[in-house]
């Protein structure tokens, strides 16, 4: 019988920290229930004492889902400990996690305290969490960059306050594989049969590479986030490392509980709503991931698929169409595409993507796999914008020789808003035109647009980033129009900013 080894998901945690990266209660709830089918062992989400709006989005995870546990983070002090106690209360299973610096470094330069007071705070930090709490996680920060026997003194000082499994951070992606695994050794060895987790960041692009050599030597539980995203340059993949584990086999002889065939699906939704783009050359879940371009990939492929693929894409669920979609389509054939593509969504939103389907269908001859999942994906962001603006109608005037203009109608509880306003071009004119509406200043801190599939009539995916302050939303918005898909993602965005504002009390 293989090992098992656990899959600890700290997207919603870790991967929220990434910055830009602002996730409503509502995307992370979607999120979680994802994390939930994939067969995650523990999603880690949120940090509770960070603020209010984490508070709740742990609150309602842990009440919402039973199938994986529900982590909460804090810091080693008692009112961040409150907080995720308080946080976790409703979880089926939990895991109240503690962390705190152990590298001399952080000692000095951050925490201002000595190796002895460190081990004070430990104790006092873990045996009150534990009188709190029945599973409590100990992670020792920037472990990596730790004198290894002062580590496994904090180690052995968790375990002994209650702790029943420790973490070994490379915080800041500084290990390489051999010297982490040799690390982690040490650890397993000292801490005698009590799970050794590991968490490691991608500076060095050696997360997922870390994480297995720590597999390779002991560890029983892994952290990662989906696609990869997490601070500057993120934390171990989890589909990258779950794949590496199942695909290699040979070499690792562990298992996971994931059901891989739910890993693009899950990357997709991730991506979308995040608003972080996957890279097309990423590992497994990359849009080149399973192409080939040379005749000669593309003649052995034919031949027989194992020539210059690794992985059946099958296994990470990505399958080539059979029903093709077009403007003779109707309901049952649209029904069809999407239990091929395995989405299941209430008819609310099937029946809102279908509307658009239509619509698009009209414009554009080929409809694409792809172009299904933007619209289901633009139906769900719809419906979780209550009482939110809608474009109605637009117009633009720009050319070289003159300034661009742009006049905006909207509705919004029944009320219609017009204004105009200039820019220096029509998309900034729009955005111009609909701070207006909405009696704000907002900045636009990024714009960015790709093509959902190929061809002149193919559908403009347009993310845009907008900042209120110190607070940033994502909007997403999708159409054959550029200029429209630029109004409806800054409409969008705003939405989600008025969502926020509203579950804030603002
Ligand atoms: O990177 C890190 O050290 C962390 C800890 C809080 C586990 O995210
Ligand atoms: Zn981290």
């Amino acid at each position: 019988m293989q090992r098992k080894i656990s899959v600890f998901d700290t997207t919603l945690r870790d991967g929220e920290q990434m910055p830009g990266v602002n996730m409503n209660i509502g995307e992370k709830l979607r999120i979680a229930y994802n994390l939930e089918r994939l067969g995650v062992d523990i999603i880690e989400a949120g940090f509770p004492a960070a603020s209010q709006n984490d508070m709740r989005a742990v609150e309602k995870i842990a009440e919402n889902i039973s199938g994986s546990a529900i982590a909460a983070l804090a810091r080693a002090d008692k009112a961040d400990i409150d907080a995720a106690v308080k946080a976790l209360q409703k979880a089926k299973s939990g895991l109240l996690h503690i962390f705190i610096a152990t590298s001399d470094i952080h000692l000095k330069h951050k925490l201002g305290k000595t190796r002895e007071q460190l081990l004070d705070t430990v104790r006092e930090a873990v045996s009150y969490g534990r009188s709190l709490y029945g599973n409590v996680q100990f992670s020792a920060e920037d472990a990596s960059r730790s004198d290894p026997d002062f580590l496994i003194e904090v180690f052995k000082t968790a375990v002994e306050c209650g702790a029943g499994s420790v973490c070994i951070p490379d915080t800041v992606g500084y290990s390489v594989p051999d010297e982490f695994g040799a690390l982690v050794k040490r650890v397993v060895n000292a801490l005698g049969g009590v799970p050794v987790s590991v968490h490691c960041h991608n500076d060095l692009g050696l997360a997922v590479a870390n994480t297995l050599a720590a597999i390779e030597n002991g560890a029983s539980r892994f952290d990662c986030t989906v696609n990869g995203i997490g601070e500057r340059a993120g934390n171990a993949s989890l589909e990258e490392t779950v794949m590496a584990l199942k695909t290699r086999g040979d070499v690792f002889g562990v298992r996971t509980g994931i059901d891989t065939s739910m890993l693009s699906k899950v990357s997709k939704t991730v991506a979308s709503v995040t608003g972080v783009y996957i890279p097309p050359n990423k590992a497994i879940v990359g849009s080149n991931a399973f192409s080939h371009e040379s005749g000669i990939h593309q003649h052995g492929v034919l031949n027989d698929p194992q020539t210059y693929e690794i992985i059946d894409p099958r296994t990470v669920g990505i399958r080539s169409g059979t029903i093709v979609l077009g403007k003779l389509s109707g309901h049952h054939a649209f029904e069809e595409k999407l239990a091929e593509l395995d989405i299941k969504q209430p008819q609310s939103i099937t029946e809102a993507a279908y509307k658009a389907f239509k619509d698009l269908a009209c414009r554009k001859s080929r409809i694409d796999d792809d172009d299904i999942r933007a619209l289901i994906e633009e139906a769900i962001i719809d419906s979780h914008i209550v009482d939110g603006y809608e474009l109605e109608s637009y117009q633009t005037q720009s050319g070289d020789r003159i300034k661009a203009m742009a006049m905006i109608t909207v509705s919004r509880q029944g009320s219609i808003y017009t204004e105009a306003a200039t820019g220096e071009g029509p998309i900034d004119a729009c955005f111009n035109a609909l701070n207006r509406i909405v009696g704000k200043d907002y900045k636009l801190i990024n714009y960015g647009i790709k093509a959902v599939t190929g061809g002149t009539d193919a559908l403009g995916e347009v993310r845009v980033r907008i900042a209120d302050g110190e607070n940033e939303y994502v909007g997403k918005g999708v159409s054959t129009d550029i200029i429209k898909s630029s109004i409806k993602s800054y409409i969008n965005a705003i939405n989600r900013a008025m969502c926020t504002e509203i579950i804030n009390g603002g």
